[in-house]
């Protein structure tokens, strides 16, 4: 199937230092062992200061600021860069930051909060929390499991995952991973339609529930930090194995990826994005499958109406962490606007989320729910799956106690009322 007999596919070289953690104590603060957390997953600090009375230290540190230290100390330093630099001089990957401290929370007092519910149906299936796994490509980078690493994470706490076509394994085997657990594809969409229809339709087969199509990287952004040190993973074959697995990606070569990997390497830089796509071309991606499509990368209202126009299902609001244009939008000062203008569009987002007041703030201004991008790949250099749950738990923890300590019960009910921006503030 998929080309597999063209090219046999093999595992990533080992290209992370052992980790030092032992991730013993995450296990027993989930919920009775069955994988899943309880909606109240605030409960997780129980369990921590429990472990604090009988001797027990955490094995990873609760500031995300020290993971991503961790993380920076187990990587390659290229491989570190390209997870956290952004494009130009960084003022928009600072300024998804500051987009958030724009906006303050209110805490409400005495109402019931005793029992919260975190679900959110989107396009008809039900999520524990509203949360997703973000796309971020060639893992192998990070951690020799990779993607499959995530998708453990993701199955073992029922957080949804939505894979990059730039994955490190294939689609087929991280659903296999994943299992029955809430999974998504995210299409780097190539020109040609019938690479298009064939990724698409093998995501559909694999049992993926959705397409996200990712708009905002036609071309790769100005990324100093990988410049200096002339680093593109994809070109030495990492983050292709969804191409050098497809039948018409092979069928376009003269040898198979197996025998030739230069020729693949070099029409997959070729094909990967098509910068003369516009939204008229979208109607032959939409007639290529019944799975909802959600567009990721708007960033302007009438984007979000053409969206809308051109009977796509979702979108997602995001400026890729700040790795596309720099001196772009902060993403969440984009998405007040944009939801106003689709208001009956689910609205996803995306770029600087790190804690659980930010996903407060972005869910009471309109979002449906959030993806999480850099902090669970900081995880993954620091002890694989392991390190994506424990960073994972920890915001979902945080976003947890924050809502219920803000006075709200049911994440859906979070609204504009919940949140005021900085300037609008007396004093
Ligand atoms: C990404 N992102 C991304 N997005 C996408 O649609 N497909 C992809 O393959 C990737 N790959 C990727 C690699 C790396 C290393 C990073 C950091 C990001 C963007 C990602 O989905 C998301 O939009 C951002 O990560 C959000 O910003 P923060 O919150 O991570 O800063
Ligand atoms: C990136 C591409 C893979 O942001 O989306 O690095």
């Amino acid at each position: 199937m998929y080309g597999a007999q063209r090219y046999r596919w093999r595992a990533p070289k080992n290209t992370v230092i052992a980790s030092p953690f032992s991730p013993g104590y995450i296990d027993s603060y989930t919920s009775k062992g069955s994988g899943t957390m309880s909606n109240n997953y605030g409960d997780y600090q129980l369990g921590v200061y429990l472990q604090g009375m009988m001797g027990h230290q955490p094995d990873f540190p609760f500031e995300l600021n020290d993971v991503e230290q961790q993380a920076r100390e187990a990587l390659d330093p290229r491989a570190y860069w390209y997870v956290a630099g952004g494009a130009g001089a960084g003022e928009t990957v600072r300024r998804n930051r500051r987009a958030f401290a724009r906006w303050q929370l209110t805490p409400r007092m005495l109402s019931d909060v005793s029992t919260r519910d975190h679900r959110v149906t989107l396009f008809g299936e039900t999520f524990n929390a509203p949360l997703l796994l973000g796309p971020v490509g060639v893992q192998e980078i990070i951690h020799p499991q990779a993607e499959l690493a995530v998708a453990r994470a993701a199955k073992s706490l029922g957080v949804p995952m939505v894979l990059s076509t730039l994955s490190s394994y294939p689609l087929e085997a991280v659903a296999e991973t994943l299992g029955d657990s809430p999974k998504w594809f995210q299409l780097y969409w190539p020109g040609d339609p019938a690479l298009a229809t064939s990724l698409v339709h093998r995501a559909e087969r694999a049992g993926y529930t959705a397409i996200v199509v990712t708009l905002d990287t036609k071309l790769m952004g100005w990324r100093e930090k990988d410049l200096q040190t002339a680093y593109l993973p994809f070109l030495e074959g990492k983050g292709i194995a969804n191409y050098v697995t497809d039948p018409v990606f092979c069928d376009a070569l003269e040898l198979p990826p197996a025998s030739d990997m230069q020729s693949a390497i070099g029409h997959w830089a070729q094909i990967y994005a098509d910068a003369s796509q516009t939204w008229d071309h979208l109607e032959a991606l939409r007639n290529a499958t019944t799975l909802p499509i959600v567009l990721k990368g708007i960033l302007h209202p009438d984007d979000a109406q053409k969206a809308m126009d051109h009977g796509v299902d979702g979108i997602i609001v995001s400026n890729h962490g700040g790795r596309q244009v720099d001196g772009a939008i902060g993403a969440l000062n984009a998405l007040p606007e944009i939801v106003d203008k689709v208001p009956n569009m689910p609205v996803l987002f995306d770029s600087g989320i790190r804690h659980g007041a930010d996903m407060v703030k972005a869910l009471a201004l309109g979002a449906k729910a959030v993806l999480l991008g850099r902090p669970y790949v900081y995880g993954l250099a620091v002890d694989g799956e392991n390190g994506v749950k424990h960073v994972v738990q920890r915001l979902l923890a945080d976003f947890d106690v924050t809502m219920a300590l803000i006075g709200v019960a049911k994440s859906g009910d979070l609204c504009r009322a919940h949140v005021t921006r900085e300037d609008a503030l007396p004093g």
